[in-house]
């Protein structure tokens, strides 16, 4: 008997702490996306991803649409696709998308965001 309670209290432990993390991504992916949609961001306010980004298939604004963006980048770049994201955020010259030039996207979002919100972008992205 007192075996059976203490790995039914490790279990609701286990699956407490799971689920307390699962919210923290959450919480952290929704950020990402409340980053993303706005038109200015960072303290500089810089200008906005949704300013030059759709996230619909198909939709160019004045950069590629997002659409997809998590399987394009793991079929490209496999274990290194969250790298190549926020690499594509930080520094958009190192990698640029077919039919564009190294010099479209704003290019001081590594001066302009701080870690934590790339972070977000990067997992909303990725999602
Ligand atoms: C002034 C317009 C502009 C803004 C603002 C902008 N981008 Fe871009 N982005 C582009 C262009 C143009 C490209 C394609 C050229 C390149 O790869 O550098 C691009 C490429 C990308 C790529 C690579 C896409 C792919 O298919 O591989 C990602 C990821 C990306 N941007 C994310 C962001 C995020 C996140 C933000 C906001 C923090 C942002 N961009 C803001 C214009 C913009």
């Amino acid at each position: 008997m007192p075996i059976i309670r203490t790995q039914t209290l490790i279990f609701f432990i286990t699956a407490l702490l799971l689920s307390a993390c699962n919210n923290e991504l959450d919480k952290h992916i929704a950020y990402g996306e409340k980053l993303f949609q706005q038109d200015r961001i960072g303290f500089t306010q810089a200008p906005g991803c949704i300013l030059c980004h759709s996230l619909q298939k198909g939709i160019r604004i004045a950069g590629p649409s997002l659409y997809g963006i998590a399987q394009r980048a793991k079929q490209r770049y496999a274990s290194d696709a969250e790298q190549y994201i926020r690499t594509s955020i930080t520094d958009p010259a190192a990698y640029v998308v077919d039919g564009y030039r190294h010099d479209q996207m704003y290019p001081h979002y590594a001066n302009d965001l701080d870690k934590e919100e790339i972070e977000a972008l990067v997992d909303f992205l990725m999602q």
